[in-house]
């Protein structure tokens, strides 16, 4: 089986965020359910908006890479861009689509998969993806078609897994040192155990290397609630934003 097959039957078994421990008995697609999981993303994830700026790019021709739930996409809508997103599976697209609906919303749906998107050359004031890229089996590809379809001084806005962070390190305590496997790198453990198989992560100077067609680019590490918990306060604090599992990623064309 291809690897994209792998990933697209993995996450149509429910789009990201939407799983049963988010929305527990709330019926599917209504209003309490996408509200739910609109609010545990940004429990967890408060910093998107703070990266997305979603409100700032008011009025931009916009295209989302990996709606999943279309939570983020919602939120670009509200702001009153123009939207436009994909996704690999039919779960996303339909999820996202009720999402808007319920909002009174809409935006242009494809499930096609991003290493080939069906988009003019410099068609996009913006281009956001977070949390797909590093999923698919060529992401260069993706990022040289995320940059075909922007214009020139267009800009991305996105994140892809760090590989020397926090949660690396706990992901290999458990499925490399505890099973008696120490010789097992980070990237075979982040492969075989993070979301679908085949996950890829990055250090910043790789993520500078896939991005050099850009014309500038910046990769700056966030540590997320997840990687930090367990840790009282006070070592919190002294945990740097370089160990971070999150690459926030913002390029221009
Ligand atoms: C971790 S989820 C992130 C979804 C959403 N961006 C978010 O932050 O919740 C990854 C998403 O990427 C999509 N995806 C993975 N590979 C893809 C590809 N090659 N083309 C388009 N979408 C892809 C998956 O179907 C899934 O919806």
């Amino acid at each position: 089986m291809a690897l994209n097959d792998e990933v697209r039957s993995y996450w149509e078994r429910e789009a990201c965020g939407t799983e049963p421990v988010v929305v527990g008995k709330l019926e599917k697609f209504s209003k309490e359910w996408f509200e739910q999981v609109e609010s545990h993303r940004y429990q967890f994830e408060p910093f998107i908006h703070s990266v997305a700026q979603f409100t700032r790019h008011h009025g931009k021709k916009m295209l989302e890479v990996g709606v999943g739930a279309g939570i983020d996409h919602l939120q670009w809508a509200r702001a009153g861009l123009n939207c436009h997103g994909v996704d690999l599976t039919d779960e996303a697209i339909e999820t996202t689509r009720r999402g808007l609906e319920v909002h009174g919303l809409s935006s242009q749906l494809q499930r096609v998969d991003a290493e080939t998107l069906p988009f003019e050359d410099n068609s996009f004031d913006l281009v956001y993806s977070w949390g797909v890229i590093h999923h698919s089996e060529n992401p260069q590809k993706i990022i040289s078609e995320i940059h075909r379809v922007l214009r020139t001084g267009g800009t991305f806005i996105g994140m892809m897994y760090g590989r020397y962070s926090l949660q690396s390190i706990k992901m290999w305590v458990s499925y490399a040192l505890l099973k008696g496997k120490p010789w097992k790198s980070f990237a075979d453990v982040i492969w075989n155990h993070v979301e679908s198989i085949g996950t890829k992560a990055y250090t910043v100077p790789e993520l500078q290397e896939l991005f050099s067609s850009f014309n500038s680019f910046e990769g700056k590490p966030i540590t997320i609630p997840y990687e930090l918990k367990r840790f009282p306060n006070f070592v919190r604090r002294l945990i740097p934003s370089s160990w971070g599992f999150f690459i926030a990623l913002n390029a221009r064309k």
